[in-house]
């Protein structure tokens, strides 16, 4: 009984809205349809899952963290001091090199320097994200 009540107070509504019923019903139905619709989905290699399914690691949200980046990327060789790398930390091998300027320590990280790889061999970093890890690097330097 209730529900009869209410689908006539429903309809009552609905015609109030006259022409733009239809127009409104449709919206409801997508606000519906967004609701309902899975938390996640799944999505098995080799299927087509649409734009949703880009992997987590594309740069839509912004550039990682200096800290991030370096450790990922060059802490292998610049915590250790392997080939030769001047340490994270190590105010004395820093020094010289701060003295060139961070734009050239910056341009050096991304191009490459002498044993130092392109990026640190870090084929999706951007370029802002390398400034980041070389400010990184050089405060925890001085
Ligand atoms: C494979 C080891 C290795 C990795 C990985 C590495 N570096 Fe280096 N890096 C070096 C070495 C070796 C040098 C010293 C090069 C020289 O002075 O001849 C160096 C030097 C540098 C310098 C100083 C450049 C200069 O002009 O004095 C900066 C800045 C630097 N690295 C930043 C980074 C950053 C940022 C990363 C990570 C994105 C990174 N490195 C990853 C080995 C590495």
């Amino acid at each position: 009984m209730m529900k009869t009540v209410v689908a006539k107070a429903l309809a009552v509504v609905l015609l109030g809205f006259g022409l733009t019923a239809g127009a409104v019903m449709a919206s409801v139905e997508d606000e519906i349809r967004s609701r309902i619709a899975p938390v996640g989905t799944v999505c098995v290699q080799g299927e087509d899952c649409g734009e949703s399914a880009a992997p987590a690691q594309t740069a839509s949200s912004g550039p990682r963290s200096g800290s991030e980046v370096y450790s990922s990327a060059c802490a292998a060789c610049h915590d250790t001091g392997a080939a030769g790398a001047p340490k994270k930390g190590d105010a004395g091998a820093w020094s010289p090199r701060i003295d060139k300027g961070l734009e050239t320590l910056v341009t050096h990280a991304i191009n490459g320097f002498n044993a130092m790889p392109a990026k640190g061999g870090c084929g999706n970093c951007s370029d802002e994200e390398i400034e980041l890890a070389v400010e990184h690097l050089v405060e925890a330097s001085q």
